[in-house]
């Protein structure tokens, strides 16, 4: 512990005094100088010595100058399948390696994407459960200690289109197939220590990310996510995608990354940081981004059970449906968990009475998503290719999964169809 007793929450582990000394010895404080700064302000104070970041007495306000009449996306929308109101889905089959490149990356708008100015943009962090309230520049943000890594991303609604193709129940929103995700490198600061330079206190319970697209439900789309999930020092702030900077479409000059939780989770755009000491309740954790349907009690003051993390998955990179010429083809897909890597992938030419295995054809790093692949000799004629996915931790696609009404998180194996002509 080595914030103030009681009032502040224990930011520094070892791992993390580890950080903060390499930071520090970086910017050429002494050892001694370093140590007298931990036992006096924290983390917080060993930060602010090593980017020169000012705590303010803060009056926080958000600002970013939104373009007039900005384009629903500046991507080329050629690669997409569009489904209008600024959603771009991916093809899998254009994705050849393990990482997605920022071109082929899907996009996800609750309204349209922003032009933000990252001089006048900031981002303002307070609450009740916050002892010093704060405003970071984009600079400030960006002399923070970095870090990168690797993470699928995957709208909570990717497979929705399943429900209505494979269980006959068409479930409202979007119709995603199966192109709703994309694997990024991810550079930014962890969001923990942003958290920590503003003296979240021990009493936080929720962290409220709110974006700046004000056309947006809600006037800045938010999400809710839990302290401990806010102080994993994998959440990130991210201000660089596969080694360029954050692409205006993808949230442009900073952003959440929430690995391993549903899209949503990840606010674009990103202008205020509202921490609490009570459990908040908004739009995507009550009546969108939660499972409503008779399988799924209510939860706090959410109709249903909240979307969260995300679920094993996998599918074929393939167009649905698929052709192919008969003979031997070269099949790939991808898999991912948010519970571990992946460990097996099984194909099934016969609605899953027989399972073959498939070979993992690239390494799986971090929160990465799997690729794999297998032989088929095609026959002529109708075929349907089933797969699933095993992670580390013993979880499979379920058979079955019940439905709910805005089609959340589908994961059973899809009976994917291929003309062999
Ligand atoms: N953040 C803001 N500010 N506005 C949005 O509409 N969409 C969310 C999330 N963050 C959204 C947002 C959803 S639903 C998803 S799935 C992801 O962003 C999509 O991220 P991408 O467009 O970068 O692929």
């Amino acid at each position: 512990m080595i914030e103030e007793q009681g009032r502040i929450r224990p930011a520094a582990d070892r791992s993390q005094q580890a950080q903060l000394w390499r930071l520090a010895r970086g910017q050429g404080i002494g050892r001694r100088s370093f140590l007298r700064l931990l036992s006096a302000g924290g983390a917080a104070a060993v930060l602010a010595a090593c980017t020169g970041v000012q705590l303010p007495a803060a009056t926080p306000q958000a600002t970013g100058d939104a373009a007039v009449d900005p384009p629903l996306h500046f991507k080329d929308t050629a690669p997409f399948i569009d489904h209008g109101g600024g959603n771009l889905e991916a093809r899998l089959q254009d994705m050849q390696g393990l990482i997605t490149p920022n071109r082929l990356f899907f996009v996800r708008n609750n309204s349209a994407s922003l032009d933000l100015d990252a001089a006048g943009w900031r981002l303002a962090v307070k609450g009740d459960a916050i002892a010093r309230p704060l405003e970071l520049s984009y600079d400030e943000i960006r002399n923070l200690p970095s870090r990168t890594l690797i993470s699928y991303l995957e709208c909570g609604g990717n497979h929705r289109a399943m429900f209505d193709l494979v269980k006959g129940q068409p479930a409202q929103g979007t119709q995603w197939m199966t192109g709703a995700v994309g694997n990024g490198e991810w550079t930014g600061v962890s969001l923990c220590d942003v958290l920590t330079l503003a003296g979240i206190k021990e009493d936080a319970v929720s962290v409220l990310l709110i974006g700046l697209d004000r056309d947006s439900p809600e006037e800045g789309f938010r999400r809710v996510i839990p302290v401990d999930k806010a102080m994993h020092a994998d959440t990130l702030l991210a201000y660089a995608l596969n080694g360029e900077l954050l692409p205006k479409d993808h949230g442009f000059p900073l952003r959440a990354l929430a690995p391993g939780w549903v899209g949503s989770t990840s606010i674009k755009w990103l202008g205020r940081i509202v921490v609490s000491s009570q459990q908040l309740w908004t739009r995507n954790n009550t009546s969108s981004y939660t499972l409503i349907g008779a399988d799924y009690p209510p939860e706090g003051e959410a109709p249903g059970k909240v979307a969260t993390t995300q679920t094993i998955k996998s599918a074929l990179a393939l167009p649905w449906p698929a052709q192919l010429p008969p003979g031997e083809s070269r099949i790939h897909g991808f898999a991912h968990s948010p519970a571990g890597p992946i460990v097996q992938v099984e194909w099934s030419l016969d609605a899953g009475e027989s399972w073959y295995s498939a070979e993992m054809t690239a390494p799986q790093l971090q929160y990465s998503w799997a690729r794999f692949g297998f032989i088929w000799d095609a026959r002529p004629g109708e075929n349907t290719i089933m797969t699933r996915a095993t992670d580390a931790a013993g979880n499979s696609q379920p058979d079955e999964i019940p439905f709910n009404q805005k089609g959340y998180l589908f994961n059973q194996p899809l009976p994917h169809p291929i003309r062999v002509a």
